[in-house]
């Protein structure tokens, strides 16, 4: 069950129950708990965002983990967009969501500020996994991808988790690599090097249009060869909405993953309940157009995966 892997398949292969334009709501949920970030990394939606910056109201989250308990929520990430380690109440917000009874609580971070203090108290909290983000097989190599030099840091941070949980199986340590499918090499180099300081590491098959290449001994960002794509139809139907929803440090429920552009918000949860917006008009409309496997006039025809 605690296998990353596995958890994600479950998630992103939807089941036929959950097929529907007014699905039950998922088993799984992810809190954007701030969407402030300490780094820049090309790939990522977060960095050309330019909205504000904040973290999520306690009061209104507490109310959302309550919430998400009463609808069976098992599974619970204290993230989205942005770095949820610069939020000094992380271990309270851990410890709220165990004890509120969430089965499984888990964060993914870029591990830069995951010192031996900060993790010792999410260990303490109840944390059931962290994932460390690394997408980069060198110092070089990461001051390029994430624009911030901080890789021997984060290496070292993973180390040092790793001698933080000891012999104890709890919590699990994961990590998972931005994966370009024309340069495998590039994520084998990051698999050998942090293998032996988490349970699993596996790649993250890149969205966006633009990805890192080696020319002339230096690294560039390059647009993504068109033939390197996906198709669109070829995501269709789109996960996130029947199988996860993803909720803003603002307080909307979002319908897309990847894409911070208010078009994707479905429900407003500091006027409506969960329940509501996850079958709310604009999302039950959403999600037919997505069976049908055809998005033509709506948010999604301008997927932020070739964006
Ligand atoms: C948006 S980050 C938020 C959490 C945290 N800041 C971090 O970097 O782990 C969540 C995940 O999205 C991944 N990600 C960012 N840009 C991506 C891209 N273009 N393609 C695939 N995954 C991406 C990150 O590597 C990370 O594992
Ligand atoms: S991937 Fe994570 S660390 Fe990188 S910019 Fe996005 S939110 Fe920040
Ligand atoms: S924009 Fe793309 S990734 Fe986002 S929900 Fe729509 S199809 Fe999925």
């Amino acid at each position: 069950m605690n296998n990353i892997t596995i958890l994600k398949e479950e998630t992103i292969n939807i089941p036929p129950e959950y097929k529907k334009e007014r699905p039950p709501f998922p088993k799984r949920a992810k809190i954007e708990i701030t969407n402030r970030c300490d780094l820049k990394c090309y790939c990522c939606q977060h960095t050309y965002y330019s909205g504000k910056h904040q973290d999520i109201d306690k009061d209104f989250l507490f109310r959302i983990i309550k919430e998400l308990k009463e609808l069976h929520v098992e599974q619970l990430g204290l993230f989205w967009m942005g770095e949820p380690l610069l939020v000094r109440e992380l271990p309270e917000y851990i410890a709220f969501s165990k004890e509120v009874g969430i089965r499984y609580v888990f964060i993914t971070t870029n591990g830069r500020l995951a010192t031996p203090d900060k993790m010792g108290k999410l260990f303490e909290s109840g944390l059931d996994s962290v994932k460390f983000s690394i997408n980069a097989d060198c110092r070089e190599n990461y001051i390029k991808t994430c624009g911030v030099d901080a890789f021997d840091q984060v290496i070292s941070n993973l180390k040092e988790t790793k001698r933080l949980r000891g012999n104890n199986n709890a919590p699990k340590i994961y990590a998972s690599s931005v994966f370009d499918p024309n340069d495998e090499g590039h994520y084998d180099r990051i698999h050998d090097l942090i293998l032996p300081y988490v349970d699993q590491h596996y790649p993250l098959r890149i969205w966006g249009k633009r990805k890192i290449v080696k020319q002339n001994n230096e690294y560039q960002i390059v647009d993504l060869p068109a033939e390197e794509g996906r198709s669109l139809e070829s995501m269709l139907p789109c996960w996130p909405l029947f199988t996860e929803p993803h909720i803003n440090c603002d307080g909307y429920m979002s319908a897309c993953y990847c894409d911070l552009d208010e078009n994707f918000f479905m429900g407003d949860l500091r006027k409506m309940s969960l329940m509501e917006a996850w079958h709310s008009d604009k999302y039950v409309a959403l999600r037919k157009k997505h069976l049908s496997k055809d998005v033509t006039g709506c948010v999604c025809e301008s997927c932020a995966i070739f964006a």
